[in-house]
């Protein structure tokens, strides 16, 4: 199954190419799924070899545990506790772009959670996310469909790049409308994990109270999780307002660059729009500056994934000198 010569199926996000989806998952292989964030590389998160083959497939150099994904809040249930904080949280935003990091039910396999005593769940709100779950009708294991050390896939033919060959199948849904991976909220007391597609803001609106920001210690197997890895080959340079040298710049409202993240300044373009381009610019080997991106709603997932971008490569826990933000998250 993790053999580089595998035939991977491109499937239509139709009732047929869903059933088939379903049917591959079923008998233990991974099918790349869209989701509103980032496409999501599945495996059935009951079976730990199917668990163990998305690390391989990936290869990911360790075990990071994995987030779940599940069709409702009613599934949640079925594997984790759901804590008082955290049943406002999933009532508001559920389906959508918040994974909550719950005590584990330990009905999983421990290879998901890499052994920890919770286990991060999310209710995806793209409808063939859904309507996989509801035809696969279980837990879907599932960390973005990137190689480890390349950036996430917001299409199909992202991930067909990168795991082709590797993967039974891909379920084309089109871009991911969101951009960027889902923000992750850990208890107790309700803690920011990852700045993601549901701003801080509206999470606090909802808490009515401010979450905290979190320490390392409450994120299990990510060491550099703050500032490493992800990696355009080029280097990157935040907060341009110019470019310099043979540097390409991406811009941002009134920045324009050779590229714009959005010409008119919404968050929400420049977030679905990031990953896309970066891989695109990342091809003409030009080192890459980037226009500054306000600090709030969406820009604070934006912003953080560029800080990983332009950080300084280290090889300290991966295997190659390759930045990854799939290893941090
Ligand atoms: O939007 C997303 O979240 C996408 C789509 C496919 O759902 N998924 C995604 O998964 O970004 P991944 O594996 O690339 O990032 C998941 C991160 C892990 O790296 C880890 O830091 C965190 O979630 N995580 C998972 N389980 C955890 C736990 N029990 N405690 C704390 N953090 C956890
Ligand atoms: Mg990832």
């Amino acid at each position: 199954m993790n053999q580089s010569d595998q035939t991977t199926e491109r499937l239509d996000a139709e009732t047929a190419g869903i059933s088939r989806a379903a049917e591959l998952l079923q008998t233990g292989q991974l099918v790349a799924f869209p989701s509103e964030t980032v496409y999501g590389l599945g495996g059935d998160a009951r079976n730990a070899d199917a668990v163990a083959a998305i690390f391989e497939a990936k290869n990911r150099p360790s075990f990071n545990p994995l987030i779940v994904h599940v069709a409702s809040l009613k599934a949640a249930r079925d594997i984790a506790h759901v804590p008082r904080w955290a049943e406002p949280l999933a009532a508001a935003f559920w389906p959508g772009a918040l994974t909550l990091v719950l005590p584990s039910l330990g009905v999983l396999p421990d290879i998901v959670t890499a052994g920890h005593p919770t286990i991060a769940v999310r209710v995806p709100a793209h409808p063939v996310a859904l309507a996989l779950l509801e035809a696969f009708d279980g837990p879907l294991a599932g960390p973005s469909a990137n190689p480890s050390g390349r950036i996430s896939p917001t299409t199909a033919e992202h991930v067909a790049d990168g795991l082709t060959g590797r993967i039974a199948g891909i379920l084309d849904g089109g871009s991911a409308p969101v951009g960027v991976e889902s923000t992750i909220i850990g208890g107790e007391p309700p803690t920011l994990l990852r700045p993601g597609g549901i701003s801080v803001e509206d999470i606090e609106a909802v808490l009515c109270e401010p979450l905290r920001p979190h320490s390392p210690a409450q994120i299990p197997n990510t060491p550099g999780q703050l500032t490493s890895h992800y990696a355009p080959t080029a280097s990157v340079r935040l907060n341009a307002e110019t470019a310099q040298g043979k540097e390409i710049l991406l811009g941002f409202g009134a920045i324009k660059g050779e590229q714009s993240l959005s010409p008119s300044g919404d968050l929400r373009e420049a977030a679905a729009q990031l990953f896309a381009k970066l891989r695109a610019l990342d091809r003409q080997g030009r080192p890459i500056a980037v226009a500054p991106i306000p600090d709030h709603g969406l820009g604070r997932a934006i912003n953080d994934r560029l800080r990983r971008a332009a950080a300084p490569r280290h090889d300290q826990h991966t295997m190659t000198a390759s930045k990854d933000l799939s290893q941090g998250y």
